[in-house]
This record gives C-alpha cells, structure tokens and sequence, in this order.
C-alpha cells in the first residue's frame, strides 16, 4: 500500500502533543488551557496520554483545563492508553478503566483508545468484544494497542480493525525498525504513532556515548541543511514509508513548530543512513 494511502482513521494530528509530564510542570489549569490552545493554533489538535498507574492523575489535569473553554473538546482528539493484565477479567478491567479516564477528562467519549497488553495479550475474542461494546456504547470512536508485539497486533487486528499501534521510535531508540513493527504497521495499513521521538530528551542532554556521536552528527547536517535538530530528528522518523505520527513531550511550542516543518521535507538516504551510523555506533550497511 502507498505510505500516503495509509489510514488515519482517528483523525489524528500529523504531530501529536504528549501530555505524559503534564503533572512534573507542575501548572495551573489556566496554563494547561494556554498551552491546548497554543497547540492547536499550530495544528496540533492530538493529545495522547496514558494511566500507567491507575490513577487517571495527568487525564484529571487534561479535564480541567479542558473544561475551562466550552466547545474546546470538540476541537481536539483525546488518546489515551490504559494498561492491562493478562487476567480473564480483562475486558471488565478495560470497561472499567475507560469509565473511570472518561470521568477524569471530564468527557463522554475518547477518541482513541489504546490497550497496552502485558506480556500476554487477555483473550483477544473478549478484548475485540469489550472494545465493540464501548465503542456502540458511545464511549470510544477508534481502538489500537501500544508496545504491544507483532503477534499480539495480528492477533487483535484480525477480529477488530486497529487504528494504530504506539511504539517507541527514536534515532537513540531503534527498537521498532529493527523487529519489524513499523513494518508490520505498513503491512497492516497501521499508521503509527511514535512516543519519546526525542528519546525523552536525551538527544540534546545525554552523556552517553552514543548521545554525544548523534548530537555531532545532527549538528552538523542540521546546519548544512538549514533547519533545526529537532526538525532533522523528526524528518528521520517520518522517513519511514509508514509515515508515523510523533508524540512530543515537550512543554515549549517552539518544538512542535520545529516538528512541523519536518513534514514537507524528505531527507536524502545518505543523510537517514549517516544519523543512523551515527546512533548505533555501527557503519552503514
Ligand atoms: N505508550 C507508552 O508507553 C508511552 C511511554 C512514554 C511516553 N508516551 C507518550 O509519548 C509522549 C512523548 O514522550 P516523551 O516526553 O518522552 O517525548 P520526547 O519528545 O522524546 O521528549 C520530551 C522531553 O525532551 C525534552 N526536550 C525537547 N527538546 C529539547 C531540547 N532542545 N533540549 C533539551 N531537552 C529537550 C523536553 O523538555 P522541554 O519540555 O523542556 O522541552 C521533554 O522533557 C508522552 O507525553 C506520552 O504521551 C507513551
């Protein structure tokens, strides 16, 4: 299939705004509104989030702010991942935590739902069910899974058609190009979304040696180039022919405006293959 024939069924922004540190910036409610907003001035109208620990806590801050401006849930996609078990009770678990994520949003309805399995994917007859309840239930338009495997994919897709699979993608984390998850999503018509596409960051601030050969090497291509690193850094993963969907975490809009100017850019395979070089300490094949 064509990377630009690749679904996007949620609707999703071509980059998307993490709210995953929401709590550490330690904002008012009217700061959180401040920066939805400036977000969406932008064309980032996505906002992903996870309850890792079951207590809804960055969803309830989302709510909030949310709430502040009426009619501003209608303008943005809210994503949010809920972590399972393996246990037969996981499709009560599901119902569960998606009630209890809709009421911290302050919302009737998600926009996509995305199940993180543990090491075995729950029962994918009962997943597929629970998830087709919700969804005529009103509660959720679009389903995919995240850090999930290739199998667990497979196995999902095959009784209930996915939006997306979230997997970690950097130049620092290369974990999804090697196993063939970003692969798998081209093969299924999956259009990925990639959280942490700053390796959290450590692009810029790490010490480790591969860090420090990566941010060299992005210097210098990014100045040669003319654009900012975190443009060069993003270009590299919309590289990919599934054409995936960053998720930034960062707080500064200036770095979702760098992100966005990587969009229309195509890097020169060359320039792909020496970032690469230059993350994984290897020579280019
Ligand atoms: N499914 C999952 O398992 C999972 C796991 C983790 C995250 N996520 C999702 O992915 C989103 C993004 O993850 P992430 O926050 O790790 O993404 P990221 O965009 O790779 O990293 C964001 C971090 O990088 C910093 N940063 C950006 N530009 C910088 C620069 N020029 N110099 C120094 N620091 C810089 C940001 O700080 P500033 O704010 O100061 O810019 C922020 O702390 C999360 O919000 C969440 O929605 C999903």
């Amino acid at each position: 299939m064509p990377a630009a024939a690749l679904p996007n069924p949620a609707g999703l922004s071509p980059v998307i705004a993490g709210a995953w540190r929401l709590a550490e910036w330690q904002w008012t409610a009217e700061q959180r509104l401040a920066w939805i907003e400036a977000n969406l001035d932008i064309g980032v109208t996505s906002f992903d989030h996870a309850d890792a620990d079951g207590s809804h806590s960055v969803a309830r801050l989302l709510g909030e702010a949310l709430a502040l401006r009426p009619g501003l849930r209608q303008r943005v996609q809210l994503v949010g991942t809920c972590h399972l078990g393996a246990a037969a009770t996981a499709a009560a678990d599901l119902r569960a935590a998606v009630d209890a994520m809709l009421r911290a949003l302050q919302t009737d309805h998600l926009d996509l739902l995305l199940i993180q399995p543990a090491a075995t994917l729950p029962d994918p007859d009962l997943l597929a069910a629970a998830v087709a309840g919700l969804r005529q239930a009103g509660k959720l338009r679009h389903a995919g899974l995240a850090n999930a495997t290739a199998p667990q994919v497979a196995a999902l897709h095959a009784r209930l058609p996915l939006a997306t699979h979230q997997v970690a993608l950097s130049p620092l984390q290369r974990r999804a190009l090697d196993d063939g998850l970003l692969d798998q999503c081209l093969q299924l018509g999956l259009r990925p979304m990639l959280w942490a596409p700053l390796a959290g960051g450590r692009i810029f601030t790490g010490q480790d040696a591969d860090a420090c050969r990566l941010r060299a090497v992005l210097a210098t291509q990014a100045a040669a180039l003319g654009i900012a690193v975190t443009t060069l850094v993003i270009a590299w993963l919309l590289h990919h022919p599934s054409r995936p969907l960053p998720i930034l975490g960062s707080r500064r809009i200036v770095v979702a405006q760098q992100a966005l100017a990587a969009l229309p850019l195509q890097l020169e395979a060359a320039t792909w293959w020496q970032i690469w070089s230059a993350a994984s300490g290897q020579a280019v094949p």
